[in-house]
């Protein structure tokens, strides 16, 4: 996921080290491309190109660059292919102004079109150019940079934040609509970036920029204006005292909650760069022609693969079996051929269980692609064609956010597979909101009385299987109470012998499923146990349920999805209440590169 990083100082200095360092702190975002600009006086000093910042800062010696404003943008290719033209930033088109952006302008192809007509030069396919041209076609009417960007601002659709600036003046101005933004304030200079960490090595006195707020940064201050008025806002600065690990949870108590909470954004991301992948259709079309196709992943990366294969059967009539890694070597290697198609999916890109599937399954013949959040992975290196996660760094070492991008991949896949309304697609990060806001509370009111019991079932049926399997591994890695996740029919055939008084059975319950979970509430609460469903608002729930934790309505395949967000929740709380770090759970590593 993209980031800036601009600066303002009182001298002409180096700027170059400064911008690269900042950079770096960048770089967990995820990026596939750098750039550096510098101003000073009647000059633009641009370098950028797509790779590595050590890379691109040797061989454009970026550290050596000067002047008394710069920026810095790392990039995650959405519009347009990683390469130099289209890497951050992006000159105006006679070559006096230069802006980057993070986010996504999503009529990015129209304004392009506009702008050409308009005869603006436009020379890459990249949204952040849009930006700056969306300024540059005010500032040619004559109005002041305030001014040029609320105008712009009606004409940039989507969520993003940019920073510009223009030969022979002493500021920078950027404006914050969905995309992170905070400003710093230090001795001689001000800066502003798409997140605390990488401006704290610089100054702890910030300001933290709300949508809709446009920020011109001096070396002496910085000024804010409301972009629907041009009004001044009057903001106090505050300083930072935190730690810096405490500051990179962004007020959050754990990385694992902030991930959770991060969800509705990386979907939102997710969707966008998949609507422009190249990488869907050559997959798509593999798909469509196969013998057999197979899902195959680890832990939660499994689940995925579960959850993928309800819905590639229920939305497009394909089936694709999903597979433990190791178990795929050891029972499906010797039916594969060229005919078939394997997705291998994995946050981290590196888990050996699955390259080894990967590696056995290419000899075979086997086309191979694959599902990660970790851009130049060994396995996007492996396989013929990868989608990226877009989750930005995970830290925490139960995947959470990870988990609904590989499941939004799948459905996204399933949905153009199956001809379905993709549109539609863009409700889940509205509904993964409400469904963190309105859940986070009634998950709170159960947890005292769960959290007694070191014994627990998760029980599933049809897509939300995936699910009670996902919920049962969170509780038991973080903590590490027992909890079985099943098929909920399933629970007759030998573990309902376990119910006892109290005992708590989690029931997920997918719309389309309510009578037949009805039948397994039943079985336990009639035995004495506590039957707590998850499902949307439901009178036969409410009836038959112990408690019921209510999802916002949608459909059987978002619900599913929805369904999981409590289940990480209740884990996080539980762990959290029994003492336990959910961030670095015992015995266990994030990246598994062991058989
Ligand atoms: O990086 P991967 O997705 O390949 O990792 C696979 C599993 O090790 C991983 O999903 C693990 O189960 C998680 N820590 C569970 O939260």
């Amino acid at each position: 996921m993209c980031g800036i990083f601009g600066i303002v100082t009182k001298k002409e200095q180096n700027l170059g080290s400064i911008l690269v360092e900042a950079a770096k702190r960048l770089t967990y975002r995820g990026y596939d491309s750098v750039g550096v600009a510098t101003l000073s006086g009647s000059t633009i000093d641009l370098r950028k190109d797509a790779g590595r910042v050590e890379d691109v800062a040797a061989k454009y010696k970026l550290t050596e660059m000067n002047g008394t404003r710069g920026i810095t943008q790392l990039r995650w290719a959405t519009f347009g292919e990683p390469s130099q033209v289209n890497s951050q930033p992006h000159l105006d088109s006679d070559g006096d102004m230069v802006g980057a952006h993070n986010g996504n302008v999503v009529n990015n192809v129209e304004l392009r079109k506009q702008f050409m007509a308009e005869g603006l030069l436009v020379r890459s396919q990249n949204d952040g150019e849009s930006c700056v041209h969306a300024v540059e076609r005010y500032i040619n009417q004559g109005q002041d940079f305030i001014q040029a960007i609320r105008n712009a601002y009606n004409d940039l659709q989507g969520d993003y934040a940019f920073v510009i600036g223009k030969i022979n003046d002493d500021k920078l101005f950027a404006i914050k609509k969905g995309s992170g933004l905070v400003v710093g304030i230090g001795e001689d200079f001000t800066c502003l970036s798409s997140d605390l960490p990488s401006i704290l090595p610089l100054t702890r006195k910030i300001i933290r920029l709300e949508d809709g707020e446009i920020v011109t940064l001096k070396a002496d201050g910085v000024e804010l204006h409301s972009v629907i008025d041009g009004s001044i806002i009057i903001r106090e600065a505050e300083t930072i005292t935190e730690e810096m690990n405490a500051v990179q949870k962004g007020g959050f108590a754990h990385f694992m909650l902030k991930e959770i909470h991060e969800q509705p954004d990386v979907a939102r991301e997710l969707l966008h760069v998949l609507q422009k992948s190249e990488a869907v259709k050559v997959i798509l079309d593999k798909i469509k022609n196969a013998r057999q196709v197979y899902l195959i992943g680890c832990g939660t990366s499994y689940h995925a693969c579960q959850a993928g294969s309800v819905y590639f059967a229920q939305l497009a009539n394909r089936s694709a079996v999903p597979v433990v890694a190791t178990q795929f070597i050891e029972q499906f290697l010797p039916t594969l051929n060229n005919q078939d198609v394997g997705i291998f999916v994995s946050q981290s890109g590196e888990t050996k269980d699955v390259l080894n599937a990967i590696n056995a399954s290419k000899e075979s013949g086997m086309t191979c692609f694959g599902l990660s959040n970790v851009i130049g992975s060994t396995l996007t290196r492996a396989v013929a064609e990868w989608l990226p996660l877009c989750c930005g760094y995970e830290i925490s070492v139960p995947a959470t956010k990870t988990f609904t991008n590989q499941i939004i991949a799948f459905l996204y896949l399933a949905y153009q597979l199956g001809g379905k309304d993709m549109n539609s697609l863009d409700d889940l990060p509205g509904l993964m909101e409400t469904t963190i806001r309105t859940t986070m509370l009634q998950v709170e009111a159960l947890t005292p009385d769960i959290n007694k019991w070191d014994d627990l079932y998760c029980l599933g049926y049809g897509a939300t299987y995936s699910i009670a399997l996902e919920g049962a591994l969170k509780l038991k890695e973080i903590t590490y109470a027992h909890c079985e996740g099943m098929l909920s029919t399933e629970f007759k055939h030998g573990p309902l012998s376990a119910v006892i008084k109290g005992l708590p059975i989690l029931f997920v319950a997918g719309p389309n499923n309510v009578p037949l979970i009805v039948s397994g509430l039943n079985e336990v609460t009639c035995r004495g146990g506590r039957a707590i469903a998850i499902g949307e608002e439901d009178e036969q729930l409410k009836t038959n349920a112990s408690d019921v934790i209510t999802l916002p309505k949608s459909n059987p395949w978002f619900s599913s999805l929805l369904s999981v967000i409590p289940l990480q929740l209740l884990s996080y709380q539980m762990a959290v209440a029994r003492g336990f770090d959910p961030d670095f759970p015992r015995n266990l590593s994030k990246t598994l590169t062991v058989d």
